[in-house]
């Protein structure tokens, strides 16, 4: 069974028709990586699918409920962590602060954000009380994640986790991102352009063009020819 399913998802921005029968499946334990050229609809479906954005049809359920109605709180309560595009932390507020604002949605309560954050990223250890705007592009990126896991959700998804971000940090954000799928059976669903990054850290791949899906399948069907085809700028 999907962990989270999407079927026949139609969303408009207005008048302007930018999901066209949308279906996903993600099976519990995968990395799928959402693929597709600028505009073509990736965020808008992530938007679509954390409650961020409404839907004019279609289902989505998690765990084979229907969350459509649920709004985007219930649905990270619910297990899902969101990590969106341009990592949007809180500049005057703290490393530490930033994390809180994380636990807001927990279903228990806790005050305390789970150690197991800066097992993975020791550097927002060391940065507790630094404000998040004086971070780097790449330390804020680790943030923008660590406030998603507070809530320990069994399905992350990430929008363009590597956009603007210096090579080595790309390469421990891809070693966090298998470490909690492999060691903590998180299972995520990610957009990504990088092509290496894509083909290193995702188990399968979907492909939106102009807001529809024109190629699915496991990672190793990623070929050139469908590279050619559809991501090709
Ligand atoms: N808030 C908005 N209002 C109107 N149109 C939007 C809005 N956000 C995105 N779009 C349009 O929807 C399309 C898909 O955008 P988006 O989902 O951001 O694409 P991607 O993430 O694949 O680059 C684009 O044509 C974009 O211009
Ligand atoms: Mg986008």
């Amino acid at each position: 069974m999907s962990l989270l399913t999407v079927r026949s998802v139609n969303q408009s921005y207005g008048g302007s028709h930018t999901l066209w029968d949308v279906n996903i499946d993600v099976t519990p334990g995968s990395r799928t990586c959402l693929m597709g050229r600028n505009g073509m609809g990736k965020t808008t479906l992530l938007k679509c699918i954390m409650g961020l954005l409404p839907t004019t049809s279609g289902a989505i359920t998690f765990r084979g409920s229907d969350i459509g109605n649920l709004s985007a709180e219930n649905r990270a309560r619910l297990g899902i962590g969101y990590v969106p595009q341009g990592r949007d932390i809180f500049p005057q507020l703290t490393v530490e602060e930033n994390l809180r604002v994380g636990l807001g949605a927990r279903k228990d309560r806790s005050r305390s954000v789970p150690p197991q954050i800066f097992e993975l990223f020791p550097v927002l250890k060391k940065m507790l009380g630094r404000r998040g705007g004086d971070l780097s592009g790449g330390q804020q990126q680790q943030l923008a994640i660590g406030r998603a896991l507070v809530l320990q959700p069994s399905l992350l998804i990430l929008d363009e986790p590597t956009e603007g971000i210096q090579p080595n940090i790309v390469h421990e954000i891809g070693d966090v991102i298998l470490r909690l799928n492999k060691e903590a059976g998180v299972t995520v669903l990610l957009v990504e352009q990088k092509l290496p990054f894509a083909r290193r850290v995702a188990s399968e791949f979907l492909i939106l063009e102009k807001g529809r899906c024109v190629a699915d399948g496991t990672i190793d069907k990623l070929t050139d020819a469908v590279v050619r085809d559809h991501l090709s700028v």
